[in-house]
C-alpha cells in the first residue's frame, strides 16, 4: 500500500473527512494522495491541510493514482465517467462512494473488467468513525479488496457486503447520523427548555448518545434488554419511554429507514433507466 498513489476526484465534505482519517493513521500517515476539485477554495485547503497533491484537472487524478476514488455527488457521475473510461488504466481501482450508483450502473460506463468496489461511508469519518461497507464486482482481486478495506478501516470499521444489503446499510449506517443528530439536537433543546444552558444540554446529549452506542455494541446485550435496566417500576424513565412510544417513536424510525430505502431504489431505477 506504501507505495501506491490514491486519487480523489472531487474533495469535497466525505473526501476530506476520508482524507482527514488517512493522515490521522499511522499506516497512511506519509502516502501520496492527489485530487482535484472544480472549487479552488477546496483544493487550496486540502493542499494546505492535507498534503494533497493537486492535479491539473480531474482527469489528471485518474491518469495519475493507482486507486482512484470517485467522490463527487452521484448528479455528476452520467458527465464524468465517460470522460474516465479512456483515461483509467487496465487493472486499476476505481472506489466509488456515490450513495445509489450500483456496481451495475458503474461497469455499464468503465466496462466489467474494470475493478470497482462500491463503498458506502459516513460523516462519522471526519471523527474516525465510520462504518462503512464494500461491494465489489468480480475484477477485483483480493488484493484490491483488501486495500480498499484498508483505506476505509482508517476511517473507522469496515464491513464486506452483498450488493442486495446495500441500500438497507446505507438507510441505517449512512442516513442514520443524520438521524442521530436531529436526536442529538432535539434533546438539547429539550434540555433547554428545562434550563440548561445549551452548551450543557449539547454536551449532555452527545455524551449520553456516545456511552449508550458504546455499552451496545460492548455489552452484545439486546437494547431492549437494557431499557428495562435503566426503567424502575414506577418510576420516571418509564414515564419517558412510554411518551415516545405513544407518540409513535420507533414507528417513526422504521418509516424514516423504510422511506430512505425506497428513495435509494427510486434513484437505482432511475440510474439503469438512464444508462438503457
Ligand atoms: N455526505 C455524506 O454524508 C455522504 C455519505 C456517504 C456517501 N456520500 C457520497 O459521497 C459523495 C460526495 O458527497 P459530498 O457530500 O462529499 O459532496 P460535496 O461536498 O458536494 O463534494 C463534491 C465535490 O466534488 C466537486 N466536483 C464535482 N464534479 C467534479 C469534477 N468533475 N471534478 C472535480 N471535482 C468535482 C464539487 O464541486 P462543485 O460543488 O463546484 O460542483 C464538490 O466540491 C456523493 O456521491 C455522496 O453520495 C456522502
Amino acid at each position: 500500500m506504501k507505495e501506491k498513489t490514491i486519487g480523489f476526484i472531487g474533495l469535497g465534505n466525505m473526501a476530506s473527512a476520508i482524507i482527514k482519517g488517512l493522515r490521522q493513521s499511522r499506516d497512511f500517515r506519509n502516502l501520496k494522495i492527489i485530487g482535484f476539485d472544480l472549487d479552488e477554495d477546496k483544493r487550496d485547503l486540502m493542499s494546505r491541510d492535507y498534503d494533497v497533491a493537486i492535479t491539473e484537472n480531474t482527469l489528471a487524478v485518474a491518469k495519475d493514482s493507482d486507486i482512484l476514488i470517485l467522490a463527487v455527488k452521484p448528479q455528476s457521475f452520467d458527465e464524468l465517467l465517460p470522460l474516465l473510461v479512456p483515461v483509467l488504466k487496465e487493472k486499476q481501482l476505481v472506489i466509488s462512494i456515490a450513495a445509489g450508483k450500483p456496481l451495475a450502473y458503474l461497469c455499464g460506463y468503465l466496462g466489467k473488467d474494470q475493478p470497482i468496489l462500491r463503498v458506502t461511508p459516513n460523516i462519522n469519518a471526519k471523527a474516525g468513525a465510520s462504518m462503512t461497507a464494500i461491494c465489489q464486482n468480480e475484477a477485483v482481486s483480493p488484493e484490491q479488496l483488501e486495500a480498499g478495506s484498508a483505506i476505509f478501516d482508517a476511517i473507522g470499521s469496515v464491513i464486506v457486503l452483498e450488493e442486495s444489503k446495500m441500500p438497507a446499510f446505507s438507510a441505517i449506517a449512512s442516513a442514520g447520523p443524520a438521524f442521530a443528530f436531529t436526536f442529538i439536537d432535539a434533546l438539547s433543546t429539550a434540555g433547554i427548555r428545562a434550563g440548561l444552558p445549551r452548551a450543557v444540554a449539547q454536551q449532555a446529549a452527545s455524551a449520553m448518545l456516545f456511552g449508550s452506542a458504546k455499552l451496545v455494541a460492548e455489552s452484545g446485550e439486546h437494547p431492549r434488554a437494557l431499557v428495562d435496566q435503566v426503567t424502575s417500576p414506577g418510576g420516571t424513565t418509564i414515564e419517558g419511554t412510554h411518551t415516545l412510544s405513544r407518540l409513535g417513536f420507533e414507528h417513526a424510525v422504521q418509516e424514516a429507514v423504510k422511506a430512505v430505502i425506497d428513495k435509494e431504489k427510486t434513484l437505482m431505477g432511475k440510474a439503469k433507466d438512464d444508462k438503457q
